[in-house]
């Protein structure tokens, strides 16, 4: 009996899950080594206390380019020419690293400007080139400046249109107040569902990104879906957390997509895009 004919034969024995732990043990500690061993660069690498930031892995970046192509119906070459132009924005990242260097909250951001999923919410919007984009949530303004940067472009190539972006905390947004950027940007600072109810534009593109509960989502849905546009989008970035869109989705009649990031030498496990449309 050769050494595969005897490991067939313990399979089918009372033994195999005896004989199967040493490999079992081997391959979940090299897992978790590596989860630790990048664990605990960040933690002396990074300041970052919530909202991470990350490159995707290439495999990740691929699979983006693919869901915003189904979704936008654009195709696939023309949506990774959307990544690569945020991607190679020197000029706005040059901004985000020194408006970054500069804020009075910089002990608590890091240095080197990672959009992660972020860079698809830039191809939906210069594949859709909405005239009135809403995000709920913004935090530093990293997104913001992002939706901004398309919204430009856009606006370059004759289709202009503005972001209203709404957070809770007054001191949000500070990276999306310099120029260009803040010239397609309106920060409105109170609850999002107060803010949402008071839109007097149609929607074109709504995102879900501020207070990530369950219940907050649903009721942001359901406040925006009286101001959306004729064949406005919805985005939530709480879809690996919640099926609120795609529930959102089936009772109005769109179709939904999930698409999860993968980040690349990160601990965090990674956000995601949910859209309806
Ligand atoms: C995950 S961050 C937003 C990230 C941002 N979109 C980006 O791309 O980096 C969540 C933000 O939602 C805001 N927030 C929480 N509850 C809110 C509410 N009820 N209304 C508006 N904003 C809220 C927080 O102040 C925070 O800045």
């Amino acid at each position: 009996m050769d050494a595969t004919q005897l490991r067939r034969a313990i399979a089918r024995t009372p033994l195999a899950p005896v004989a199967a732990f040493p490999k079992r043990l081997a391959r979940v500690a090299r897992h978790d080594a590596k989860v630790l061993r990048i664990s605990a660069r960040w933690l002396v690498t990074s300041r970052e206390h919530h909202n991470y930031t990350y490159e995707l892995t290439k495999l990740s970046r691929h699979h983006l380019a693919w869901f915003v192509s189904v979704v936008c119906d654009r195709p696939v070459q023309q949506v990774r020419g959307w990544l690569d132009e945020i991607e190679s924005d020197q000029a706005l990242r040059q901004h985000i690293e020194r408006a970054t260097a500069g804020a009075a909250r910089r002990g608590l951001a890091d240095k080197h400007v990672h959009y992660a999923r972020r860079v698809g919410w830039y191809a939906i919007v210069r594949a859709t080139r909405p005239a009135h984009v809403v995000e709920t949530g913004v935090d530093k303004g990293l997104g913001t400046c992002v939706l901004a940067s398309a919204l430009l472009r856009n606006a370059q190539e004759g289709h202009p249109g503005r972001v209203t972006s709404l957070d809770i905390n007054p001191e949000a947004g500070y990276l999306a107040a310099s120029e260009p950027w803040s010239e397609v940007v309106d920060l409105v600072i109170g609850d999002s569902i107060a803010s949402i109810g008071a839109l007097d534009r149609p929607v074109d593109l709504f995102l879900h990104d501020s207070d990530h509960s369950r219940a907050h989502e649903k009721r942001e849905f359901d406040a925006v879906e009286p101001k959306l546009a004729p064949g406005a989008i919805l985005l939530t970035d709480n879809v690996t957390s919640t099926n609120v869109l795609a529930e959102h989705a089936e009772r109005t009649g769109r179709r939904f997509l999930a698409y999860r990031e993968s980040p690349a030498n990160h601990w965090y496990p990674g956000d995601g895009i949910g859209v309806a449309w």
